[in-house]
């Protein structure tokens, strides 16, 4: 029954909690740099049409499918009739415990450096290789964020994830807010902007419009289930649309945010901005020194509190969708199914653990056609897990939705708690949506990544 399985108990707490999952790592060390290499302002312009076209059909669906059947990624298609494709909540469900795997390695190393800067020690930024495959350390603050996951998680929908959302999301906005005001006082922090923002439709092309809507996709926590978990802990009362147009809104305004921070820290020391973790843990630390011990000390560790609570928000809603599935499908108790899986998933992310210099096995573990240097494991599963499963999710969720479950059923879903939706313009614009421009694209998107990561072609 639904009330056994939990409820948001409000709208915001439910908003907060999927604003949460979709605001992660990727929307403060990836968005910010695709922006800048992208065309400053052309690339924000087709990020926000693809969010809002591409993805927000998708995200509908998943909150739809969840709410309609009270259930986890897995049991909502067998709810629904259809057993057989349950094989998308199947693989949703390795996604996650992939992705949350190596997710939580990373989010490790924020948490680390969050100490670090604690200390003042900005030195790390330079130490960064050391660092990451300081194996013992990167473990330990790995278990540390694990166990933090699993606390949140096991406190159930209502005192555990909307709880610690409330807690986490307004405060994230508050430092993140605090560091952009500080960071355009800097010299020379008007150079930044400029290098984020003026609009140059010339570096606009196909290969930039395809990171776009990767990242996206992946931004918004879409493919996966995750929202279809979240959703199965909605009232009938909420309106679906405007909530998921909220979220949105939210993912890529923190995104956006995040760039007009972290290119006047890089340009007021007039340094490079390079893209991925070097920006973050390289780069910046060197930035926060040259503020001086105190000044250093207070931005270096808030900024990284920041990081850490993104990406904590993140992994709670990673860790749910397993939980539950264990939770309904195998009757298991919450706090049960929460360590156990936890503990299973820690497990599986030693090899990532491992991927970054501690062991040459790991790290030098395969070769893939197209590339020079051998990826390491954790490349290797972020590849299949996060690039792949998640537009092959993606695509299966809409043609599900759209041609097996039918749009009618979708917007008899929606329609619940959003009295004028059937009829208006948004009703044919999202059917639209599912029926055609997702399918299409999401396949196609599929298809592509798995040539360039797979057998190195990119027709680019
Ligand atoms: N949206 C998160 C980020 O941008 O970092 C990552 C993520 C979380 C992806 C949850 C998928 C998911 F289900």
């Amino acid at each position: 029954m639904a009330s056994n399985r939990g409820q948001f108990n409000s709208r915001v707490g439910f908003i907060l909690a999927a604003a949460g999952s979709a605001v992660g790592l990727g929307n403060i060390w990836k968005f910010p740099f695709e922006v800048g290499d992208g065309g400053g302002a052309a690339f924000v312009l087709i990020y926000l049409i693809f969010c809002f076209v591409l993805c927000f059909p998708v995200m509908v669906a998943e909150i739809a499918i969840g709410r309609r059947t009270n259930k986890n990624p897995v049991g909502a298609f067998v709810s629904l009739g259809f057993p057989n494709w349950s094989i998308i909540g199947k693989l949703g469900l390795v996604a996650g415990v992939v992705i949350l795997s190596f997710y939580n390695v990373v989010a490790g190393w924020a948490f680390g450096y969050f100490f670090e800067m604690l200390q003042g020690n900005f030195a790390i930024g330079s130490e960064f290789g050391t660092f990451i495959a300081d194996w013992l350390k990167v473990g330990i603050y790995g278990l540390i964020f694990m166990a933090a996951t699993a606390f949140i998680v096991s406190g159930g929908v209502q005192d555990g994830i909307e709880k610690a959302a409330k807690i986490l999301m307004p405060s994230l906005l508050a430092i993140i807010l605090f560091l952009v005001v500080y960071a355009l006082t800097l010299p020379n922090a008007m150079a930044g902007v400029e290098f984020y923002l003026v609009p140059d439709f010339s570096k606009v092309n196909l290969q930039v419009i395809y990171n776009a809507l990767g990242q996206a996709f992946f931004s918004l926590s879409l493919g996966m289930g995750a929202l279809i978990t979240y959703g199965s802990y909605v009232s009938k009362r909420e309106n679906i649309i405007s909530s998921a147009a909220i979220i949105t809104l939210t993912d890529v305004g923190i995104a956006f945010i995040a760039g007009l921070m972290m290119f006047p820290f890089v340009f007021s020391q007039n340094l490079e901005p390079n893209g991925g973790p070097g920006l973050i843990f390289v780069t910046l630390p060197g930035v926060f020194q040259t503020l001086g011990p105190l000044l250093g000390v207070v931005i270096g560790s808030l900024f990284f509190l920041l990081l850490s609570f993104a990406a904590l928000t993140s992994t709670v809603s990673l860790l749910e969708v397993p939980v539950s599935y264990l939770v309904d499908e195998r009757n298991m108790p919450r706090k049960k199914a929460v360590w156990l899986t936890a503990g299973g998933i820690f497990l599986v992310g030693i090899p990532s653990l491992l991927s970054n210099g501690s062991s040459e096995f790991w790290t030098a573990f395969t070769h893939l056609p197209g590339r020079e240097d051998p990826v390491s494991f954790m490349t290797l599963i972020e590849f299949v897990a996060s690039d792949s499963f998640l537009p092959l999710g993606g695509f299966l969720i809409s043609v599900f939705t759209a041609y097996v479950w039918r749009t009618a059923s979708l917007d008899e879903e929606v329609a619940i708690g959003n009295d004028g939706f059937l009829g208006s313009p948004l009703q044919k614009f999202l059917n639209f949506g599912i029926q055609f421009l997702a399918p299409v694209i999401l396949g196609i998107i599929f298809v592509l990544t798995v040539l360039d990561r797979f057998w190195g072609y990119n027709p680019f």
